[in-house]
C-alpha cells in the first residue's frame, strides 16, 4: 500500500486507496464552486469545511424550491388554487419527514424554526400534575446549549460524562436508578467532536426506569439513518439548515400525548379550536404549536432534502465520509503541535463518529487560525466554543478550538487544502498581519470586497477570539 502524503501539492495518484471514496462529492450542492478572495490577491475555490454549522443546499433542493415557488401562497387559510397546493405541500412534508425518521403512525411531526426551537417546545410540554412537573430532565455536560438551556427552566439534573462512553452510560444508569427522571435529553452526535451516542441503548435505559428520551439529532440526521420506532426514541429534533435545506425550518417528531397536553409553543392563529375574548380552547396535533403562518417553503425543502438523503447508498455514504475524516485526522496528527480532540477514549473513529474533526494548533488562538485559513487559503471552518461551553471547559479548551465539518458536497481536496494551510502555518507562520476588530480576528488592511448585496460590516469578516461562542 502506498503511503499517503499530506503536503499541499499532494496528487491524487499518491494517495492511499483508503481515501479514494472521497475523490468526488457524493451529491451536488449549490455554491460548490464559489470563489473566495485571498488577502494576498487572487481567488480560490471556497473549501467549505463548515457543514456542521449550516450545510449548503443540495442542488436538488434548490431546484425543487424554484419549482414550487410560483405556487407559494398561504397555508390552511385559502380556498384558492395556489393556497391548496401550498397546503398540500406543507402537510405532505410531515409525512415525508415521518418516514425519514422511521416515525410511528401517531407521532406528531411539528415544524419549528430549528432544533433549538424544537427542544424549547418540548420543554413546555413536560408532564405536570397539580401545577408541578412530575419528574426531572436528565442531561450530560457534553450537550449543545440548545439541549441544555431549555431544561434549566424546568426541574433538571445534569451529570458530567466520563472518559469512556461505557462509563458514561453506567453513570446515566446510576442517575436513572435514583429515580424521578421524566426525560433523558441526549445528543445523537456531538457537535464538538462528532462522536455518536448509542441512542437505541440509551432509549432502552431510559424506559427501564420509566423515563422518556429526546434525541437532539441536529448533527446526527445529516450523517446517519435514523429509525425512531426501531430505536424506541420518544422525541427527535433536527434542523433543515444542517440537512442541506437552509431555508429556515426545523422539526420535532414524537409521541403525541405530552405534546397535545403541553403549553402551545406559539399562541396565535391556527393553534386554537375556539378563541374568546377572555379565554381559548387550544387545538391538538401539530397545529397546537404552530401558531401563525407557517414556513411552507422551509418545511417543503427540508422534506425534499430528507428524500435525497434517504435514497443514498449507505455503503457509499459511509465510505465517503470516513475517507475524508480519516484523511484529515491522520494528516492533522502528523503535524507537530496539532492536537485532535475527542470526548471518549473508547470511540471508534470509523464507525462511531460523523464528519466532524476538532483540533487546536499550539501557540495560536483558534480564532486567529480560522481567520488565517479563510484569508490566506480560502478555507472556511468554525472556531470558538461551539455553543458547548461546559464541555469545552472540561476538555481543557476554555478559550475554544477549531472544528472542520463536512458532508455530501465535500471532497478530499477540501481536506487537503486545510492540511496544507496548517502545515504552512507551522512551517512559515502567518503570511499577513491580523488584528482583533469588533471582537473578532480579521486581517489588517483588508481590501477584499464582498458582493454588492453583502456590504462589509464590522464583525462579519473574521473569526471569534477566545471569549466568544
Ligand atoms: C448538536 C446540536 N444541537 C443543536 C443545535 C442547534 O441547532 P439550531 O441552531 O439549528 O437550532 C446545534 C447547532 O449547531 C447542534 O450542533
Amino acid at each position: 500500500m502506498t503511503t499517503a502524503t499530506f503536503s499541499s501539492n499532494t496528487g491524487a495518484g499518491l494517495l492511499d486507496d483508503r481515501f479514494a471514496a472521497a475523490g468526488r462529492p457524493l451529491a451536488a450542492v449549490t455554491g460548490a464552486e464559489i470563489q473566495a478572495p485571498l488577502i494576498q490577491g487572487g481567488h480560490v475555490r471556497y473549501a467549505n469545511l463548515d457543514y456542521g454549522a449550516s450545510a449548503p443546499a443540495l442542488s436538488v433542493v434548490s431546484a425543487y424550491l424554484n419549482e414550487i415557488l410560483p405556487f407559494y401562497a398561504s397555508v390552511h387559510r385559502g380556498a384558492g388554487y395556489a393556497s391548496q397546493i401550498s397546503t398540500s405541500v406543507y402537510e405532505n412534508a410531515r409525512n415525508i419527514v415521518r418516514e425519514f425518521v422511521g416515525g410511528r403512525p401517531d407521532d406528531s411531526v411539528i415544524f419549528t424554526r430549528n432544533t433549538t426551537d424544537s427542544l424549547n417546545l418540548l420543554a413546555g410540554c413536560l408532564p405536570v400534575e397539580d401545577q408541578r412537573h412530575t419528574g426531572e430532565v436528565l442531561y450530560l455536560d457534553i450537550e449543545h446549549h440548545a439541549n441544555l438551556l431549555p431544561w434549566q427552566g424546568v426541574p433538571h439534573r445534569s451529570i458530567v460524562a466520563s472518559d469512556t462512553l461505557e462509563a458514561t452510560v453506567a453513570s446515566l444508569r446510576a442517575e436513572l436508578e435514583n429515580g424521578d427522571v421524566s426525560l433523558l435529553a441526549v445528543t445523537g452526535a456531538s457537535n464538538v467532536t462528532g462522536e455518536i451516542l448509542p441512542i437505541r441503548r440509551l432509549a432502552a435505559l431510559a424506559h427501564e426506569f420509566g423515563a422518556r428520551i429526546v434525541v437532539d439529532a441536529a448533527q446526527l440526521a445529516p450523517h446517519r439513518r435514523i429509525d425512531i420506532a426501531a430505536d424506541d426514541v420518544d422525541y427527535l429534533a433536527f434542523s433543515g439548515h444542517k440537512l442541506y435545506a437552509p431555508f429556515g425550518s426545523g422539526v420535532l417528531v414524537g409521541r403525541p400525548d405530552w405534546l397535545d397536553a403541553g403549553t402551545p409553543h406559539l399562541a396565535g392563529g391556527g393553534a386554537v379550536s375556539e378563541a374568546r375574548l377572555d379565554g381559548v380552547s387550544w387545538t391538538t396535533g401539530p397545529a397546537r404549536h404552530e401558531g401563525g403562518s407557517p414556513n411552507v417553503l422551509g418545511a417543503a425543502t427540508l422534506a425534499r432534502a430528507t428524500q435525497v438523503i434517504a435514497a443514498l447508498d449507505q455503503a457509499n455514504w459511509h465510505a465517503h465520509e470516513t475517507a475524508i475524516r480519516s484523511f484529515l485526522v491522520e494528516g492533522l496528527q502528523r503535524i507537530e503541535g496539532v492536537t485532535v480532540h475527542q470526548i471518549f477514549s473508547d470511540t471508534d473513529p470509523d464507525t462511531d463518529t460523523i464528519g466532524v474533526v476538532n483540533f487546536s494548533v499550539e501557540g495560536y488562538d483558534a480564532g486567529l487560525v480560522a481567520a488565517y485559513l479563510s484569508a490566506e487559503h480560502g478555507v472556511g471552518l468554525r472556531d470558538g466554543r461551539f455553543c458547548a461551553h461546559p464541555l469545552l471547559k472540561r476538555l481543557g479548551l476554555p478559550s475554544g478550538s477549531l472544528r472542520a465539518s463536512f458532508g455530501l458536497g465535500s471532497r478530499l481536496e477540501d481536506a487537503q487544502r486545510l492540511l496544507a494551510g496548517i502545515e504552512d502555518l507551522r512551517g512559515s507562520g502567518l503570511g499577513w498581519d491580523y488584528v482583533v476588530d469588533s471582537g473578532r480576528w480579521v486581517p489588517a488592511n483588508d481590501t477584499r470586497s464582498y458582493p454588492h448585496w453583502a456590504p462589509n460590516t464590522p464583525g462579519t469578516a473574521g473569526a471569534a477570539p477566545c471569549a466568544l461562542d
